[in-house]
């Protein structure tokens, strides 16, 4: 079973979701560490309370890669195989993203490569697009950029401000991770360039979420 590493910095719906799909048994996989760069982030006492292993890693006045690396002891030592960033609003170091090569994912909230960075669904909304929606990407050295397992569209509605747009973003957020998380760990893809590529067995796997 693959065991996943999840880092995040704040709310943490999308480690909820993902721990509510693998409780209902539709996505095979176990949450082996919830690492939270924050010690206030709710989703780190979420997890306490659902008795996941936990570990509080401040970031804050650390060089970045001495934070990683006591995130990657933190991970090797719950035997992580892959690691999930969900919310974690912080740049990872090109040495962390070598010691998982091509298994670390990010979601973020907009149709990248439209949007990165911060406030993703402003963003959006202040440039005018009439559809916006979720990535989830397989992490490289840049920020948010890396091969993308699989997209959601959203559509922007007149009466939308950021708040009910973010929502109805987060809502496919919740289905997208597992989906991406469930193709990962059936490995029936292949990357060619940045082109993730899916075969027909996985196809139908998607659609359970
Ligand atoms: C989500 O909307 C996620 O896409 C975004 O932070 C939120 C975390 O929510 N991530 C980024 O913007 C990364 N660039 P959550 O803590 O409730 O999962």
């Amino acid at each position: 079973m693959t065991r996943l590493g999840v880092i995040l910095s704040g709310r943490g719906s999308n480690f909820l979701a993902i721990a509510d799909n693998i409780a209902s048994g539709k996505l095979k996989a176990e949450i082996a560490i919830v690492i939270s760069n924050c010690g206030d982030a709710p989703g780190v006492a979420t997890a306490k309370l659902r008795g996941f292993k936990t570990a509080v890693l401040p970031s804050k006045g650390r060089k970045r890669e001495e934070h990683d690396r006591a995130m990657l002891a933190a991970l090797r030592e719950a035997d992580v195989d892959l690691v999930i960033l969900a919310g974690y609003m912080r740049l990872l170091s090109p040495w962390f993203i070598q010691q998982f090569p091509g298994k670390i994912l990010n979601i973020h909230p907009s149709l990248l490569p439209a949007f990165p960075g911060l406030e993703a669904q402003k963003q959006a909304l202040e440039y005018g697009v009439q559809v916006t929606g979720c990535t989830v990407h397989i992490v490289d050295e840049h920020l948010d950029h890396g091969p993308i397992l699989l997209q959601k569209a959203v559509p922007v509605l007149p009466t939308d401000d950021e708040h009910t747009l973010a929502d109805r973003i987060l809502a496919q957020e919740h289905r997208a991770y597992s989906e991406a998380i469930a193709l990962v760990t059936e490995g029936n893809y292949r990357i060619v360039g940045r082109r993730v590529l899916l075969d027909q067995g996985n196809a139908q796997e998607k659609s359970s979420f």
